[in-house]
């Protein structure tokens, strides 16, 4: 079946028409003529998947992974990265328009990186083969080499094979030292596993191996280092996944906290964006959910010489408490889900005076963005390029209490 790509939809895929139903096509962008099947037929829409591409877009350019077609990591392998960072301008901004939110985003801060940028990647295992799922599906592709991979994972994967697992999950992390910390989770009997990660241990700088929750080899954590701060990750800690983005978001948070004097971190992690707004500032307290985390945040404000950080570990829900009008700046990083409501509402109670907002999901973003719009003016609104390649982006807002 034939259809005409017009344009992206808010995940990066073509939209076409077919007899006047509108269709979504993974992987093809505006211009291209292609030829599709229909997998998924909804009542008011078509999901399609290329088949042939007949009038290839001039905006597609040559992909480079071997994957692509069918891996669902990258979104935009197909167009220029200058392609791609226009896209991601105009999502933000047609999402703002239609949410009747009176600001234009214009700046997009770039990965120093189009490719290998990426610190950890979570691979699956199924019959010993290693590798992503399909995009909406559980169908394994093996892979060796990931373009978004830094190059020493990508490496190493080659050599997972030695473990021998049948079926589970690992997940590798590299930190600035090239080292690595591993963490594998799987029901097989393990039994030979010491002996196999020997061969791993002698090629590789491995900090650190946790099998199903147990150290089984080194540590359960390693350090990394961004700017010049310091950061004890535990395996299930959190950790931003490309640290060239990183570091600039930590120039920005830097930047936009010179004023504030006591700061709240609310989702801190371990203590990332806490430590570098505690700069300038008088006081900062970081909440964050997992205990892990925190115990590492702790070590972190140590770790820096850091003193005027405080952490706890709790649901933001439960400790809204803790929001009050002694502290004038607070740093929202939430996970994809965004805030919880009872915070927001306690933010515009106590009238706090700047909230700098970093978010991985637009949707979310924008939801809370209107609560708090009534109360609070969007006074800066920048994007990073933190997932390349990919249809995400990450966004960092400012807004300022609005005195009129
Ligand atoms: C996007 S990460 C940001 C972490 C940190 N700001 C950083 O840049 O590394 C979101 C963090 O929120 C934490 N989190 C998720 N739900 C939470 C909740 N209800 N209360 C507190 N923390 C939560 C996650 O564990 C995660 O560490």
């Amino acid at each position: 079946m034939r259809v005409e790509i017009l344009k992206f939809d808010n995940l990066g895929r073509g939209i076409g028409y077919i007899n006047n139903k509108i269709i979504f096509v993974p992987k093809s962008v505006a211009g291209d003529i292609l030829d599709i099947t229909i997998e998924k037929e909804h009542a008011n829409y078509l999901e399609g998947k290329i088949k042939e591409i007949i009038v290839p877009s001039k905006k597609r350019i040559e992909v480079k992974c071997p994957y692509y077609a069918f891996c669902g990591g990258c979104d935009l392998l197909h167009v220029s990265l200058s392609e791609s960072l226009e896209y991601k301008l105009d999502k933000i901004n047609e999402c703002l328009n239609k949410n009747k939110i009176d600001y234009k985003v214009s700046e997009i801060v770039k990965c120093p990186k189009q490719y290998n940028y990426r610190n950890k990647v979570s691979l699956k295992i199924i019959d010993k083969k290693i590798g992503y799922y399909e995009s909406n599906s559980h169908k394994l592709i093996e892979i060796n080499n990931c373009l978004l991979l830094d190059d020493a994972i990508n490496e190493l994967i080659n050599d997972l094979n030695e473990l021998e697992i049948n079926n589970g999950k690992i997940t590798i992390r590299i930190n600035y030292k090239k080292e690595f910390l591993i963490v594998i989770e799987s029901d097989d009997k393990l039994q030979n596993i010491n002996n196999l990660i020997n061969n791993l241990i002698n090629k590789y700088s491995i900090v650190g191996i946790v099998l199903n929750n147990k150290v089984i080899f080194g540590d359960d954590y390693f350090i990394d280092k961004i700017n010049n701060y310091l950061f004890k990750i535990s395996y299930n800690s959190f950790f931003q996944v490309n640290p060239y983005i990183c570091s600039h978001l930590f120039d920005l948070i830097s930047e936009y906290t010179i004023d504030s004097k006591k700061i709240l971190d609310f989702y801190c992690g371990v203590g990332t964006l806490s430590l570098v707004a505690s700069k300038d500032s008088n006081k900062v307290l970081g909440v964050e959910i997992v205990e892990n985390a925190i115990l590492d945040a702790k070590i972190n404000a140590s770790l820096n010489n850091i003193n005027n950080v405080e952490f706890i570990c709790n649901d933001t829900k439960k400790v809204i408490d803790k929001i009050t009008n002694e502290y004038d700046t607070i740093i929202l990083d939430p996970p994809r889900s965004g805030i919880d409501k009872n915070v927001i509402d306690k933010i515009i109670s106590e009238n706090i005076k700047k909230i700098i907002y970093v978010s991985c999901n637009e949707s979310t973003l924008i939801r809370d963005l209107k609560i708090l719009l009534d109360k609070y003016k969007i006074v800066n609104f920048k994007l990073l390029d933190m997932f390349v390649n990919t249809e995400h982006v990450e966004s960092l807002c400012v807004l300022n209490l609005n005195k009129d």
